[in-house]
C-alpha cells in the first residue's frame, strides 16, 4: 500500500543569545569566540565551534582552509576530533557553531554541512545520549534536541 509520510522535526528558536539557559549561553559565546581561530584565506568565511563535554569541559574549533581545498576542514569537525583526542573517555553533549563573512557573526544561523552532521551522529551513537546542536546567528538562534533533529535516517552502520 503506497502511503505519503513525512518527518516532524522540532527546534526551538531564541531572539537572542540572553534568552538561552546559562550553559547554552556559555556555548554559544565560545562559539562565537571561536570564530577568531578561523584561518580563511579563500572563502573568508570564518566558523567557530564549541563542544560540551560530559566533565562539562569546552573544547571550541574554527575552520582551517588549504590551497588543495579538500585538505581543509570545517570547524565542527576541527572541534570535535580536538575533543575527542583530548577527551577520549567522555561524551560529546552539545555543539554551537557560528560563522560569518570576514568574522562578522552573521544574521541567520550557521548551519553545518552534511558530513559535520554525519561526524556529529557518530559521537552521539559512540555516547548513546542525545547531543544537542545549537547553531548561531546574530537575529536568532536555533537549538535542536539531537542529531536525528537536523540528520534524519542517520547512517549507521552499528
Ligand atoms: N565551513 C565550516 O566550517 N562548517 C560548515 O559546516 C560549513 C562550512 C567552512 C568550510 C570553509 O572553510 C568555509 O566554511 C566556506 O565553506
Amino acid at each position: 500500500m503506497i502511503q505519503q509520510k513525512e518527518f516532524k522535526l522540532s527546534f526551538v528558536e531564541y531572539g537572542s543569545i540572553e534568552e538561552m539557559c546559562p550553559e547554552d549561553r556559555e556555548l554559544a559565546s565560545e562559539a562565537i569566540q571561536a570564530m577568531s581561530g578561523a584561518y580563511a584565506p579563500y572563502s573568508h568565511f570564518h566558523v567557530g565551534a564549541a563542544v560540551r563535554m560530559s566533565n562539562s569541559r569546552i573544547v571550541r574549533g574554527a575552520n582551517q582552509e588549504n590551497a588543495a581545498f579538500p585538505s581543509g576542514l570545517c570547524a565542527e569537525r576541527t572541534a570535535m576530533f580536538s575533543a575527542s583526542a583530548k577527551y577520549p573517555d567522555k561524551d560529546m553533549r552539545s555543539i554551537a557553531i557560528a560563522g560569518g563573512v570576514f568574522g562578522r557573526l552573521g544574521a541567520e544561523p550557521a548551519t553545518p554541512c552534511g558530513a559535520c552532521r554525519q561526524v556529529m551522529a557518530q559521537y552521539q551513537t559512540k555516547a548513546g545520549k542525545p547531543m544537542s546542536v545549537i547553531m548561531v546567528g546574530a537575529k536568532r538562534i536555533w537549538k535542536f534536541e539531537k542529531v536525528d533533529d537536523i540528520l534524519p535516517l542517520i547512517f549507521d552502520s552499528i
